[in-house]
């Protein structure tokens, strides 16, 4: 069956699930204009969550997605997590802040506990999706027994592999032009494939539909990787700019003033892409220390960014985006996708 009649959706096109930036309001337009709307509940509590998915249940009928993450909690170093605090130490004194004297686990992951899965369950959103790995078993089988589509991100084929061994629906092939954190199971091991690549090596060895993420800004490129075997493509930053999103309105202006990127693991413990400020320029030298664990390092980056904006300075802030994003356009969600569907067509 297609990935259109699977999500039952009338165009394949999907907006990324972005944690921060996404909102009930995006989602429901894409979903309106006919693509798999998202919402980024990664970083959320179950409140928070279920408030986000009722409110776009309330704007829109049509199909979208729900999004956690599936990373390895693992415990703290605290030598490292010490080394990392007094390695930020200038930074925070500069603002004349206090430096924290420890790292918080800000969120857990949806295989710590069922919470979040009975959330998805209760609220029955079409689709569910996965980053940095892959539910528990009976996570999964719970969803298929409530019908509800589940999709996990793959960057190289051994990932797809054991994503399509564990009886997942849709693969979303991330490649390396990506903005956002790198979908990498293991934050160690990372091939860094490109998007077209890789959507043509999980297409040719998997026999789960592929979706391509990555850099994707236009419908010329949703074209090319759509004949290169995808069934639908997945766009992030093209759509941060949206009124809709969440985005700051710092977050904004860099997106389209310094439209530069690189991925770096500084903000949050694992790497992921964004626009290139403070993080990469003061703090990724070659001789900087270790970062703790994800998300413990994500915890002093937000503190970081807050008492940085207080002041003024912005350049703290993790504005994820894609390599592409020099190609960004100022369009609402709805113009965009009817412009991709006008490019894809030509
Ligand atoms: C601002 C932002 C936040 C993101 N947050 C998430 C997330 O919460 N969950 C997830 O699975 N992917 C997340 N991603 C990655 C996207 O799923 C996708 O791989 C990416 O947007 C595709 O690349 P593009 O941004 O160049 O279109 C995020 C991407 C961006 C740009």
């Amino acid at each position: 069956m297609s990935i259109l009649k699977k999500l039952e959706i009338r165009h394949p096109i999907f907006v990324s699930p972005m944690a921060g930036t996404s909102t009930p309001e995006l989602a429901a337009e894409v979903s309106n204009a006919g693509g798999l709307g998202a919402l980024g509940l990664g970083a959320s509590s179950i409140d928070n969550a279920r408030e986000q998915i009722l409110k776009t249940q309330q704007l829109t009928d049509q199909p979208f997605q729900v999004n956690f993450f599936c990373h390895q909690s693992v415990e703290l170093n605290q030598q490292d997590a010490q080394t990392w605090i007094n390695y930020l130490g200038p930074a925070f004194s500069k603002f004349n802040a206090q430096v924290p004297s420890h790292l918080n686990c800000i969120y857990p992951s949806f295989l710590d506990h069922d919470d979040f899965l009975q959330l998805v369950l209760e609220t029955r959103p079409k689709a569910v999706s996965f980053h940095f790995g892959i539910p528990h078993p009976h996570q999964i089988q719970a969803l298929k027994n409530a019908n509800i589509l589940t999709m996990v991100s793959a960057t190289n084929l051994p990932e797809a592999k054991a994503i399509e061994h564990a009886g997942i629906d849709i693969i979303v092939a991330q490649g390396i032009e990506a903005g956002g954190h790198r979908g990498i199971f293991n934050p160690k091991l990372d091939g860094a494939i490109k998007t077209s690549d890789l959507v043509q090596l999980i297409s040719h060895h998997c026999e789960c539909p592929v979706v391509a993420a990555g850099g994707i800004m236009n419908g010329q490129q949703a074209k090319q990787l759509l004949k290169l075997g995808a069934q639908a493509v997945q766009l992030g930053t093209a759509f941060i700019q949206c009124k809709s999103s969440n985005a700051s309105a710092a977050y904004r202006q860099a997106l389209f003033n310094q439209p530069l990127t690189q991925i770096t693991s500084s903000i949050s413990g694992r790497p992921a892409r964004g626009i290139i400020n403070q993080w990469q320029s003061l703090f990724d030298h070659p001789d900087r220390p270790c970062v703790p664990a994800y998300p413990y390092t994500y915890d002093i980056a937000k503190q970081l960014h807050q008492i940085a904006s207080q002041n003024g300075e912005h350049g703290f802030g993790a504005f994820w985006a894609g390599s592409h994003v020099a190609q960004i356009r100022e369009l609402e969600a709805t113009d965009l996708i009817n412009q991709l569907l006008l490019e894809m067509s030509a």
